[in-house]
């Protein structure tokens, strides 16, 4: 990893979880305090209806909250959607936009990703930019120019004063217990490190990159070595405080 900067956990709960869930969040925060406390940040990204509640138990433990989507508006006509706003008010630091489940499920564009990064700043939100190759692209051997022109459309242009995340997950290695090589990854994270830095200089330089993709406990210490990986996007391993300790201990 990348001495200087401070590295990035986030669990990604997905459409998972009710209250019961929440016994998971007080079983990590006890752990993370047996443990002195986390030496990186954490972040939980529940369901929205859980977001108050996860942050009663969350906060005292160090850990902050985000959202997993939000709207481009501040507030309006769009049944079901949430704004970065609302997710704010709600306590939440971090949302996630452009997750891959998001472009595949709801045909999210990169356009539509970079004015979601737009209004996450607006509400003083750090997003989290997600960007990755299907199998199909990365076979063709084109993972990482698909991968940069994704990042070249989702980042904003502008985000003086603010705060970026990339999250690179590959599609393929969501869910499955595949993960890239290490070669691979250190391809894919130099080269992010290399557009952001050609495009934003020294914010370039010090913006968290973070992997996902069945991160576990088994592979999160061997994935988090890598240089430019600062951090982890978990999902499924990110449920049991247990499993998501374990990957917050390998950083
Ligand atoms: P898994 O860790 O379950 O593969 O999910 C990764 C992910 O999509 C996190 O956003």
């Amino acid at each position: 990893m990348t001495a200087e900067i401070t590295p990035l956990i986030a669990g990604n709960w997905k459409m998972n979880g009710t209250t019961a869930a929440l016994g998971e969040v007080q079983k990590l925060a006890g752990l993370l305090a047996a443990g002195g406390g986390p030496r990186c940040t954490v972040v939980i990204c529940p369901p929205a209806t859980l977001l108050e509640r996860l942050n009663e138990l969350a906060a005292p433990a160090g850990i902050v909250s985000g959202g997993q989507d939000c709207h481009t508006a501040t507030s309006g006509a769009h049944t079901g959607d949430i704004s970065a706003q609302m997710l704010a008010d709600a306590g939440a630091q971090y949302v996630i936009v452009g997750h891959s489940e998001r472009r595949t499920n709801h045909g999210e564009t990169d356009a539509l990703v970079q004015q979601k990064a737009v209004a996450a700043h607006a509400a003083g939100l750090v997003p989290i930019i997600c960007v990755g190759e299907t199998e199909a692209e990365r076979d063709a051997g084109n993972a990482v120019s698909i991968v940069i022109g994704q990042l070249e459309r989702s980042v904003p242009d502008d985000w003086s004063g603010h705060e970026v995340v990339i999250a690179y997950e590959p599609v393929w290695a969501i869910g499955t217990g595949r993960t890239p090589t290490a070669a691979d990854i250190v391809e894919m994270h130099d080269a992010i490190r290399g557009q952001l830095e050609g495009r934003f200089g020294a914010r370039g330089s010090s913006t968290r990159i973070l992997y996902g993709g069945s991160m576990k406990p088994s592979n999160a210490s061997e994935i988090l070595r890598i240089g430019n990986v600062n951090g982890g996007l978990v999902g499924g391993a990110s449920l049991l405080a247990n499993d998501f300790h374990a990957i917050i201990s390998a950083v």
